[in-house]
């Protein structure tokens, strides 16, 4: 929201003196003086007018799940556990998930109550790399890793996906580096090759890894750098990070 905008919602300030005040550097914003009416202000930012509080910044939660098998990547569901019931549920209101697994699927799920960071994390035009190590029902053919280079169609999205990177480590097992998370994505790709996945787990979003201290079912805080990493990543980031 809006710095001028927070102000005005108090009872009897007007946009016009809400104004005045921030370019009379009257108002600060986690302690800075913002002169910058249009200055977009996130909810757990701490705001004063002068010394009183204005608004008390709501806490930001950042947390690395690793997941175990069988838990739905959801926050409510009348049938399945979700990953949610993995978290205390103290930190549990507000949680959403950034980036999706599979039931089946495992590893590294990241869980946050900031919706523009998530976004960050999440958005196909940022181009993170997601990193996944997977087995397959078949033998992964040479044409494999060249077909997912050069991006494949995924007709229902009418769309073509990002070059991907297949690292082979085992006839039927390799290392998968995707910039994008659609709906079963890596799944979708091993299809479109004659292919089928036995199993995925994810082992890298961006800058964040999985930490190899979790067990399946424990999560952690994420550190600051692994928070900062997020938000300054930039549509360019991939290139210079792989
Ligand atoms: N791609 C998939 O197919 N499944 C996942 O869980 C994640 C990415």
């Amino acid at each position: 929201m809006k710095l001028s905008r927070i102000l005005s919602n108090r009872d009897g300030v007007s946009r016009k003196r809400a104004n005045a005040l921030i370019a009379a550097g009257r108002v600060t914003v986690n302690g800075e003086p913002c002169r910058v009416p249009s200055q977009d202000v996130d909810r757990f930012s701490t705001v004063r007018l002068d010394e009183p509080v204005i608004q008390s910044g709501d806490t930001a939660h950042y947390l690395m799940l690793h997941k175990p098998v069988g838990y739905l990547s959801a926050t409510v569901d009348d049938v399945h556990t979700t990953v949610l019931d993995l978290i205390d549920s103290t930190l549990r209101p507000d949680l959403h998930i950034a980036g999706r697994l599979d039931r089946a699927s495992t590893g590294l799920l990241v869980l946050t109550n900031d919706g523009s960071w998530s976004r960050q994390l999440t958005e196909p035009t940022i181009k993170l790399p997601k990193v996944y190590r997977v087995s397959t029902a078949l033998p992964i053919t040479p044409e494999t890793a060249e077909r997912f280079a050069e991006g494949i169609w995924f007709e229902f999205e009418q769309l073509r996906t990002s070059p991907a990177t297949l690292e082979l480590i085992g006839p039927k097992d390799a290392r998968v580096t995707i910039y994008e998370g659609r709906y079963h994505q890596v799944k979708r790709m091993f299809h479109a090759v004659g292919n089928r996945i036995t199993s995925l787990h994810r082992e890298r979003m961006g800058e964040i890894e999985l930490d190899a201290a979790l067990a399946p079912g424990d999560y952690r805080r994420l550190t600051a750098r692994e928070i900062h990493a997020v938000r300054s990543a930039s549509p360019e980031s991939h290139l210079v990070q792989s």
